[in-house]
């Protein structure tokens, strides 16, 4: 059994940013830092950052650190507001990408334009975008959602959640600029999401069986794992190297693996040695059959 990685996997440049600031933060607050939800969607490395000493917080009453952490998908201008009233030092981690979307939700909000967000109403990503854009914000899912308004007469300004797909957008673009007049566009879609996806659906193409790591409450792991699965290759998601069944290997030529963008690189290590593990079990139970059979 051969196994490949995807050329693209695991921590994107704003994930990895957010956890190598906590810990570079850490000593500085006695080791004991809050972050406003958890860190990233992965919960083996959210167990890990807890035993650091990093803990998540989701109200504001609970906190009795000094300091607190704003996650890579960044918070609403509410939130910084509310945690600056508490008295608590802010380490923003918020990833420079994301940053980029609020500054022109924000800025064109004030300009007076309707703001349209390509996103997941619930994702906390969506949820702060949402929130700087001057209460001009909508947030819709799909083109059929979008397709509800009337937006008559009003400017538009069309931003994107980091994570979502290019064809949708592009799509939601063309809709838009045909159907209204006053129609800016930013395609604030991050690279990281898509080049995980390119390489994913890529190596799926090329192999018996896809194995996707990642948090099962992370979306763009989600979306990996989906890709994976619509080109026809047997997929399995799984969180870390404990959930990997050895059955699923059994029979398997190439195995390939791909990350999310929240998946650190020690959790990918552990999965491919398990794999290794179990490659080796299963050459030595042949050698084992063939010298029972001599
Ligand atoms: Fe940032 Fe892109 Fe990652 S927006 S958090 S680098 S997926």
């Amino acid at each position: 059994m051969k196994i490949f990685k995807a050329q693209h996997a695991g921590f994107c440049f704003g994930v990895k940013n957010a956890v190598e600031m906590a810990e570079k933060n850490l000593p500085n607050y006695d080791n004991n830092i809050a972050s406003w939800g958890p860190l990233i969607h992965n919960p083996p490395e959210v167990n890990r950052l807890t035993n650091l000493g990093i803990i998540p917080r989701e109200n504001l009453d609970d906190i009795n650190e000094k300091a607190i952490l704003i996650r890579a998908h960044g918070v609403s201008p509410v939130i910084f507001k509310d945690l600056s009233i508490h008295n608590v030092d802010i380490i923003d981690c918020t990833c420079p990408f994301v940053s980029k979307v609020q500054n022109i939700a924000h800025d064109y909000g004030k300009k007076g334009y309707t703001i349209l967000i390509l996103g997941n109403k619930s994702h906390p990503e969506v949820i702060g975008i949402l929130g700087w854009s001057n209460d001009k914000g909508i947030v819709f899912a799909d083109l059929e959602e979008l397709k509800k308004y009337d937006f008559k007469d009003q400017k538009l300004c069309l931003v994107s959640q980091t994570t979502q797909n290019i064809d949708l957008f592009i799509k939601v673009e063309d809709y838009l600029k045909n159907k209204y007049k006053e129609v800016i566009v930013f395609n604030t879609i991050c690279s990281a999401t898509r080049k995980r996806q390119e390489a994913a659906i890529q190596l799926a193409n090329q192999v018996d069986l896809m194995i996707v790591v990642g948090g099962l409450n992370s979306a763009n792991t989600q979306k990996l794992a989906q890709l994976c699965n619509e080109t026809g290759c047997i997929t399995k998601l799984i969180e870390n190297a404990d959930s990997l069944q050895s059955k699923w290997l059994c029979g398997i030529k190439n195995v390939g693996l791909t990350a999310g963008a929240s998946t650190p690189d020690w959790i990918i290590k552990e999965v491919i040695k398990k794999m290794e593990e179990i490659k080796n079990e299963n050459l030595g139970s042949k050698v084992d059959g063939g010298d029972n059979m001599e």
